[in-house]
């Protein structure tokens, strides 16, 4: 047994009352200004004021003091949304669009994540884990210790299935918690081109039955979008996913309002995700069933589009969370500094409220809130040292990661 004490640190961590955080909720923060946490084989045991966390604890109780110098302490990060299991990144799709060509327009000529597909295709299983554990590794630094990563760039059965086996593996080989997403909807394959409800059959009877016997994903998502999967073909497919016992999330009204925020509350999924283009009356079914929004601001950002309505949603009362997006195509950042920034600078949140979005209601959307997400008693000791007085340097100091410590169980795993 291993008991370590952090003293000396400015704490500031959501507390989690066993439901996702919603309205005024998502702003309510603790703060300890000369804080403590006390953990016992990487659990937290005691959470508080220095001298409360202390009082209790003779020297004997202790066998690993840090002093954490004054830092500014928080949960770790919950990525609850990325594509970063891929094999070769597409710069000259970032050229053209700058140039003015369409995501979208990109993908129907079978660029994208067409060609993300063919070069996963083609990667061997080590190539691809290679490349999906630098990017798990590089979220780490800069203070992710938990990451949700979606297949999706397989699109046929063994593809998907190395796809699955590389996250997992990315899981079992590196510090990070991670959860699995099956996302064989993701676009329809080439040669399906012309035949797509041929391949969201093949789909149902083949993919999601051999993905749920290996029980290697929590969830399925489907990229509900005009000229990708339709709200008709993706209602079938998450309807198979529940009945096969996985989880349920969708791409929801990304760059059109197809109505996935409306299919997201009528299959009471975990999450909807994007939500750039989502209606209100779909919004409001998301709230009263207590679906989360998982929110990509660098997305918008890389695509340049109109910033997901995040203060209308949590007037609502629609649990928000954020997320990296992490992919080579529309999003290529696996920072979630810059995400807490952009959430702060251009979607009006508070500190307080993009805090809880990306580590508390991270966790809720990936279904790990019993064990991260906030520095309560119990769960997993996941946290960060920051360069600041306090989160708001997150968004504050720019351009920059003021991570200078990443804990994972009370271990020290990162250092910038
Ligand atoms: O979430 N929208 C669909 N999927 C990703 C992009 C994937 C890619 O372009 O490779 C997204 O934006
Ligand atoms: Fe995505």
């Amino acid at each position: 047994m291993i008991r370590k004490l952090f003293r000396n640190a400015k704490i500031f961590t959501a507390s989690d009352p066993g439901i996702p955080l919603t309205g005024k909720r998502l702003g309510e923060i603790l703060h300890f200004e000369r804080g403590a946490v006390f953990c016992q084989d990487g659990v937290i045991k005691a959470i508080g004021d220095e001298k409360d966390v202390e009082a209790p604890l003779s020297p004997r109780d202790v066998d690993v003091e840090v002093d954490c110098a004054g830092f500014c302490l928080i949960p770790g990060f919950v990525d609850p949304h990325t594509h970063m299991c891929f094999a070769k990144r597409r710069e000259e799709e970032f050229i053209l669009r700058m140039q003015g060509a369409e995501y979208l327009e990109i993908l129907r000529r079978g660029g994208g994540i067409l060609s993300s597909v063919r070069a996963v295709r083609a990667a061997s299983e080590e190539e691809l884990l290679s490349v999906t554990r630098e990017h798990a590794l590089s979220a780490l630094e800069f203070g992710t210790t938990t990451l949700e990563i979606k297949s999706g760039y397989g699109l046929d059965t063994d593809t998907e299935l190395k796809m699955l086996r590389v996250i997992d593996r990315v899981g079992r080989e590196t510090p990070l918690d991670v959860v699995p997403t099956f996302l064989g909807a993701h676009a329809v394959p080439e040669e399906y081109a012309h035949d797509p409800d041929t391949y969201v059959d093949m789909l149902i009877e083949e993919m999601i039955p051999a993905v749920s016997d290996q029980g290697i994903a929590r969830f399925c998502d489907v990229f509900c979008e005009k000229g990708v999967f339709s709200l008709e073909q993706s209602r079938r497919i998450l309807v198979a996913a529940r009945e096969a016992g996985l989880g349920v999330k969708i791409h929801a009204d990304e760059v059109h309002d197809l109505g996935g925020a409306g299919l997201a509350a009528e299959l009471s999924a975990t999450s909807a995700e994007h939500l750039l283009a989502a209606g209100d009356v779909n919004l409001e079914a998301m709230a009263n069933q207590g679906v989360m929004a998982v929110l990509l601001p660098a997305t918008a950002y890389s695509l340049r589009k109109a910033y997901a309505p995040a203060r209308k949603m949590i007037d609502y009362g629609v649990p928000v969370a954020l997320a990296t997006d992490c992919n080579p195509g529309s999003s290529y950042t696996e920072s979630m500094p810059f995400v807490f920034g952009l959430a702060v600078l251009e979607m009006n949140l508070s500190v307080s409220e993009a805090l809880a979005a990306t580590t508390l209601n991270g966790a809720y959307a990936v279904g790990m809130a019993k064990q991260v997400g906030s520095l309560d008693v119990s769960k997993s000791a996941d946290f960060l040292l920051l360069d600041g007085e306090s989160p708001a340097i997150l968004a504050y100091h720019a351009g920059v990661s003021p991570v200078v410590e990443v804990y994972k169980r009370a271990e020290l795993v990162a250092r910038n």
